[in-house]
C-alpha cells in the first residue's frame, strides 16, 4: 500500500533510514540510497546522522508504517527537532485498511491509541466509554507487546464490558502473513497466541453498520 508518492520519494532519496521492518518492506523501490536501520535503542544516532546529512544538502527519507499522521508522533518529533525544512507525504495507515477490511466508514469509528510510552490510563478509559456508549465503531492499537489483544480484552471484561461483545483482530494487513481473528471478548480474553507487533483491533457496532445501509438505501 505504498502510495505513489512515497515511491518516487525512495527512489530519488540520497539516505533512508526507518525502523529494520519497514526498511525490509520498502527495499524493492530504492535507488541508490545509503540504507540506515535503526531500533528503539540507537534511533536518536541514526536520526543525527541523518540530520547532519540532510545538513549537508542530502535528500534524506525517515520511513514510518502506514500514515505519518497517525500514532508516529514521537518518531515525527524526533525528526522535527534536527530538520528546519521537511515535507510530509501521507500513506495509507493501518486504520484505513482496517476499515476496508471491516467494511465500515471512518467517519463512524473512534481511533484510540495505546501504542505510546507513557502508561495509557486516561486511553483505556476513553476505551472503557465509548464502548458502553456502543454509539461508533473503535479501532484500536495495543501496545506491544504488554497491552495485547488478550490482556485488553481481559481488563475491558474487568471493567464490564459484555463477554459476548464482537471484535476483529487484524494482523499484518496488506502485508505477507496477514491474518485476521474474529470473536468476542470472552474469547480473546482466552487466547494464548502469539500477536504480531503490527496488529490492530476493530470493535464493530452491528446496529451501526445495519442503521447505514438502511439509510443508504433510502437516499437510492
Ligand atoms: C507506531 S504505530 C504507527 C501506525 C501507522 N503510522 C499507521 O498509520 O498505521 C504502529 C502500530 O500500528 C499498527 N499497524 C501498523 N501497520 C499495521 C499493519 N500492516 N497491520 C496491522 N496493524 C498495523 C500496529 O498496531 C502497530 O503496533
Amino acid at each position: 500500500m505504498l502510495t505513489l508518492r512515497g515511491q518516487q520519494a525512495l527512489q530519488k532519496a540520497d539516505l533512508v533510514v526507518g525502523f529494520k521492518t519497514v526498511l525490509d518492506v520498502v527495499t524493492p523501490w530504492l535507488g541508490n540510497a545509503e540504507v540506515r536501520p535503526m531500533a528503539y535503542r540507537d534511533q536518536e544516532e541514526v536520526l543525527e546522522y541523518a540530520g547532519q546529512q540532510a545538513a549537508l544538502g542530502k535528500d534524506c527519507v525517515v520511513c514510518c508504517w502506514g500514515d505519518l499522521n497517525v500514532s508516529a508522533r514521537e518518531l515525527l518529533l524526533r525528526v522535527k527537532r534536527r530538520v528546519d525544512r521537511i515535507e510530509l507525504i501521507p500513506g495509507i495507515s493501518s486504520v484505513q485498511m482496517a476499515c476496508a477490511r471491516a467494511g465500515i466508514s471512518l467517519e463512524d469509528v473512534v481511533f484510540i491509541t495505546l501504542h505510546q510510552r507513557k502508561e495509557p490510563v486516561s486511553d483505556m478509559l476513553e476505551l472503557v466509554h465509548y464502548l458502553n456508549e456502543n454509539k461508533r465503531h473503535v479501532i484500536l492499537l495495543p501496545r506491544p507487546f504488554d497491552l495485547m489483544p488478550a490482556t485488553i480484552a481481559s481488563r475491558l471484561v474487568d471493567e464490564g464490558i459484555p463477554g459476548s461483545r464482537p471484535l476483529t483482530i487484524y494482523q499484518r494487513l496488506s502485508l505477507e502473513g496477514e491474518a485476521e481473528w474474529q470473536g468476542s471478548l470472552e474469547e480473546c480474553a482466552a487466547l494464548s497466541q502469539e500477536f504480531s507487533d503490527l496488529t490492530i483491533l476493530v470493535f464493530p457496532v452491528p446496529e451501526l453498520h445495519a442503521g447505514r445501509e438502511a439509510d443508504a438505501q433510502g437516499v437510492i
